[in-house]
């Protein structure tokens, strides 16, 4: 089984979209091994947004990620790392399609809901970040 890093982020905590994104994952038949509410800080979004820092938005993005709580996952099932992108919808708002969560939900594309891994390769080194396994 493939497994990715999933993290509902602060405007879905404050948006109460997080029961909605978690059936979305659940009926596409991923299983949610792993959850928890989690406060960032600074020192591990600047490792994990590392591909983005010599960005204008950078320092944005820290300020909204650090804005309030986010939900940290592990999600499982098969092809979950590209699966899970696919439900997700594109980066910019506007290029998401309907039907992703993206797509139905944000309108802005800093504050665009849910992060899920890019790669296989990324998504073990997301989950030894946040849940240390
Ligand atoms: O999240 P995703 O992998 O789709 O995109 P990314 O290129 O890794 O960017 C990480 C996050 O930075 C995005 O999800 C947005 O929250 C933010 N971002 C932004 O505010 N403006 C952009 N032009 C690109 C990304
Ligand atoms: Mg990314």
């Amino acid at each position: 089984m493939e497994r990715t890093y999933i993290m509902l982020k602060p405007d879905a905590i404050k948006r109460k979209l997080v029961g909605k994104i978690i059936s979305r994952i659940e009926e596409k038949g991923y299983i949610i091994t792993d959850a928890k509410m989690m406060q960032l800080d600074e020192a591990i979004l600047k490792e994990h947004y590392a591909h983005l820092a010599d960005k204008p938005f950078f320092h944005s993005i820290v300020e909204y990620m650090v804005s309030g709580p986010v939900l940290a996952m592990i999600v499982e099932g098969e092809n979950a790392v590209l699966g899970m992108r696919k439900i997700m919808g594109a980066t910019k708002f506007e290029d998401a399609e309907a039907g992703t969560i993206r797509g139905d939900y944000a309108f802005n594309t800093q504050e665009n809901l849910i992060h899920g891994s890019d790669s296989v390769e990324n998504a073990e080194i997301e989950i030894k970040r946040f849940f240390h396994k």
